[in-house]
């Protein structure tokens, strides 16, 4: 069959690099891709997006199945789009609905979700504009550090954790007046969870649910976790403490009540389901829902995936996923980032990236890169992502380390300590 992959980022590829092992693809398209992309398929100048573009592709170039990599098309309703045109609906889209795309969507939204299926999380209370008063009373009163954190979608960077009172109630005050825009018109304040944090991915057929290997992304731009948020600067796959018994806990106390839920609440779901969760003295709360997969944990996720993805996709689709059996390989993978000078500030672009070829010992999955004149330049924050398994942690960290430092573009940067807290 012929699959069109929506989405241009490290994830993407990681999708693009696994589809196209598939004897079920016949043709992958990748819109719009990047410079790395068009080794697995064929890039199209498309908006991840645009839908009547993809429309018009779809129907030209007999696309039987769509593969969304990130949440904006999703909570742009894209699953909604083509279930409605009489044109599209025989075509899969892998990815929820609108209704379910909510749950990354609206902050508000899934708190809510949450507390109506029991679902573990940390307590928390919706304000707005016309319950600022409130607010800044109910901050009065709420242990430090305290969470605020906008609704809607804020390219990351609408979470703020606040140490004192003060600082919480001028940020309650300027989120409410628009300091992220109409995303934070709605503020969720949180109770603050001390651990450690891990992702979890399921995908679901809206009835029946398999579980992805379980990863750690490493957020902050400097060793040891320091400095500014980023994207992700690396992942790794699997993560040790989360053993079985932890494992069997977020099955039964989140990811049943979650898929269950769902179907109660008859919201349309198949897709992935990204729970971001907090190990709080071995006991695990969410953090966040995300409805697609995470970047840069996909590159660790993915590699560890034994069985094929088209496969599993169909089965989502036909509502059979119930059928398929799952194989995970017994591997350590790791990823390391490698980002532009001034990431996540403003960084440089158009840098000539040189040496990928010359990588044998892991994988390179290109996220902001562009081709020019046959040269492949950097085109963002994050430009690639080395992933590397092994049969342990260390052997799986040394090699992405020497292979992320292998290749070269001016003023690259990339942790070397990733997974090291956990070694
Ligand atoms: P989110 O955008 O919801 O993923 O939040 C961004 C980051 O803020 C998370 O990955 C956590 O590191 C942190 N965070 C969010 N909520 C909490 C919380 N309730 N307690 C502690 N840390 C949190
Ligand atoms: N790595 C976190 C995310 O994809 O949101």
């Amino acid at each position: 069959m012929n699959i069109l992959l929506l989405g241009s980022g490290g994830r993407e590829s990681t999708f693009a690099w696994k589809i196209s092992k598939s004897p079920l693809c016949k043709q992958l398209f990748i819109a719009p891709g990047n410079a790395g992309t068009g080794q697995y398929g064929t890039n199209v100048d498309i908006k991840a997006t645009d839908f009547s573009k993809i429309k018009d592709f779809v129907l030209e170039n007999s696309i039987s199945m769509v593969v969304v990599g990130p949440e904006e098309p999703l909570v742009k309703g894209i699953f909604d789009f083509f279930a409605a045109d009489s044109a599209l609906s025989a075509v899969p889209v892998i990815g929820p609905s609108q209704a379910g795309a909510e749950l990354e969507g609206s902050k508000n939204f899934s708190k809510a979700f949450m507390r109506r299926h029991l679902i573990p999380t940390a307590a928390s209370a919706t304000f707005t504009k016309h319950s600022l008063q409130e607010g800044l009373a109910y901050l009065e009163e709420h242990p430090l550090p305290v969470v605020l954190k906008a609704d809607g979608l804020a390219a990351g960077k609408g979470v703020l954790i606040c140490q004192t009172t003060e600082e919480a109630q001028k940020e309650l005050e300027e989120m409410l007046n628009g300091k992220f825009g109409d995303a934070s018109n709605t503020v969720v304040i949180e109770e603050f969870l001390d651990g450690i944090e891990l992702s979890v991915f399921v995908l679901t057929d809206g009835v029946s649910y398999k579980i992805l290997p379980e990863a750690k992304d490493y957020k902050r731009i400097g060793e040891g976790d320091t400095g500014l948020n980023t994207g992700g600067m690396g992942s790794i796959s699997p993560v040790p403490f989360a053993d079985a018994e932890f494992m069997k806990k977020v099955e039964e106390n989140i990811i049943k009540p979650t898929v269950h839920g769902l179907k109660v609440d008859q919201i349309h779901y198949k897709g992935f389901i990204f729970i971001g969760l907090m190990n709080v003295k071995g006991e695990p709360y969410v953090i966040e829902y995300n409805v697609r997969m995470g970047d840069p944990e996909t590159e660790s996720v993915l590699p560890r995936l034994d069985s094929d993805l088209v496969e599993l996709f169909q089965a989502v689709a036909e509502q059979r996923l119930d059928d398929v059996e799952l194989k995970i390989s017994n591997k350590t993978a790791a990823t390391v980032v490698l980002v532009s000078s001034g990431y996540p500030g403003n960084y440089l672009k158009g840098k000539t990236v040189s040496n990928i070829e010359h990588i044998k010992g892991s994988t390179v999955f290109h996220a902001g890169t562009i081709l020019e004149e046959g040269q492949v330049k950097t085109d963002g924050g994050r430009v690639l992502a080395v992933t590397a398994l092994g049969d342990t942690m260390f052997d799986a960290v040394q090699q992405a380390v020497a292979d992320a430092g292998r290749i070269y573009f001016d003023g690259r940067y990339f942790r070397s300590d990733i997974g090291f807290d956990l070694l």
